[in-house]
């Protein structure tokens, strides 16, 4: 088979690491790629949002599988586009994928169908929403409605700290039409854990739990970032709470969405965060996390292409999937200045001697190729990813692959995995 992977970040280097393994696969490329992708892919410089170029190429190449890594493709329909040419392809619908692009969807369908989220109210007009802040008790979150690269949530701590967030949001714009509407909810206490799952709209598969480190600095300090490292699995996902989750998230999740003809198909990503009442959905994502993929596609043991190809006939049932009995560890190291203002085109140095470590796998995020050279060239630069028999083990091993890497300015967590 010819597999075509959309996306260039390190979700998409695991995604394309993992199905390079499978006998099933003669040929892999990647739209469009990083400088580590490009050691196991052939990279095409076609932009993720540009469906024409994408399809033509799929049509022109004679590609048997697409499989979309990124949030927004998905939002904007990339999957119906494939499939209105005739092309299989590996994601939710338009329809589909809005449990993630719309934040007032998604709880909507969470209330309409009684499923734990935190208490919300929505407004598309500022004064109604500044008017509401009067009533309510602090801390406050507020969400704009669309994708904002994962910096549309505000946590506001006092009455002041949220009209500004509503003011930025719905009258400065500054994530565009994301925020013609927010969503204004309960701030809820508890330790958050992302359980991704494999449906074809039926059948719901769970994977391996994971946590992620969104803080920028140790001991969750600093701003929020797209994620500083992850690992796998959680500690506190316990298999009571997986049942749980199961009966009362997972399951009724996937059936209203297929009720409300919104059949979803492909990776449902639950943003659960478990608190004294419970657990709760904080959000749905419509894809792999990233940094998720990186801990959680490693101790897979089944083959990812046959589980896509269940997943796109409706056959997930019929399928047995396995996973190692290890635990993984990821950490980011990203450019300093991240999540701000950053410099690329840093040479780094080491990769080679990480990977040589047992139990290392190096995930390219934001890195290209320069004269033979790896050069940074992104806010995330790389995922030291180690597999190790237990998190304490892995968390080692990610480390000493750490040390092994350097590149002017660089930074990382020290505390992954020790939540
Ligand atoms: P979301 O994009 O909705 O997952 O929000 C991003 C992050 O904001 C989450 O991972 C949480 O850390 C935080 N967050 C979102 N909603 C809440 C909430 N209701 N209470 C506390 N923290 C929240
Ligand atoms: N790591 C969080 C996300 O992928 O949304």
């Amino acid at each position: 088979m010819k597999v075509l992977v959309v996306g260039g970040g390190g979700r998409e280097h695991a995604i394309v690491w993992k199905i390079s393994q499978s006998p099933l696969v003669d040929k892999i490329y990647c739209a469009p790629g990083n400088g580590g992708i490009q050691e196991l892919a052939e990279c095409v410089n076609i932009g993720v949002m540009d469906f024409e170029r994408l399809t033509e190429f799929a049509q022109e190449k004679g590609i048997d599988l697409t499989i979309v890594g990124p949030d927004d493709p998905l939002a904007a329909g990339i999957v119906d586009a494939f499939e209105e040419k005739g092309l299989r392809v590996f994601g939710p619908r338009k329809d589909a994928a809005i449990i993630e692009g719309s934040k007032v969807f998604s709880k909507n369908l969470m209330k309409k169908y009684n499923i734990p989220t935190a208490a919300y109210e929505v407004f598309d007009k500022s004064q109604e929403a500044i008017a509401h802040l009067k009533d309510v008790s602090y801390p406050i979150v507020i969400k704009a409605e669309g994708l904002a690269l994962g910096k549309g949530v505000i946590i506001a701590q006092d009455y002041n700290e949220a009209v500004q967030a509503i003011d930025n949001i719905m009258e400065q714009k500054v994530f565009g039409a994301a925020g013609n509407r927010v969503v204004i909810e309960e701030f809820l206490t508890g330790q958050e854990v992302s359980v991704l799952a494999f449906t074809d709209g039926y059948t719901v598969v769970p994977m391996v739990s994971a946590q992620d480190h969104k803080r920028a600095y140790d001991n969750d300090e600093g701003p929020n970032t797209g994620g500083m490292g992850t690992f796998s699995p959680s500690r506190i996902y316990t298999p009571e709470i997986a049942a749980y989750c199961m009966e009362n998230i997972f399951k009724p999740t996937v059936r209203t969405m297929r009720e409300e003809g919104r059949m979803f198909k492909g990776i449902l990503y639950f943003g659960l965060i478990i608190t004294k009442d419970g657990v709760k959905v904080l959000e749905y994502n419509a894809r792999f996390g990233d940094p998720e993929a990186q801990v959680v596609l490693p101790r897979l043991k089944t083959d990812l292409v046959e589980i896509c190809n269940a997943v796109i006939d409706e056959r997930l049932s019929d399928i047995d999937i396995t996973w190692e009995d290890n635990a993984a560890v990821c950490v980011i190291m990203a450019s300093g200045g991240y999540p701000q203002k950053y410099k690329t085109g840093y040479t780094i140095h080491g990769i080679k001697d990480a990977q040589a470590l047992e139990g290392i796998i190096v995930f390219h995020a934001g890195t290209k190729c320069v004269e033979g050279e790896t050069v940074t060239a992104g806010g995330r630069v790389l995922g030291v990813t180690a597999i190790g028999s237990d998190l304490d083990d892995a968390i080692k091993k990610a480390y000493e692959g750490v040390q092994k890497i350097s590149f002017t300015d660089m930074h990382y967590r020290k505390d992954i995995g020790r939540k």
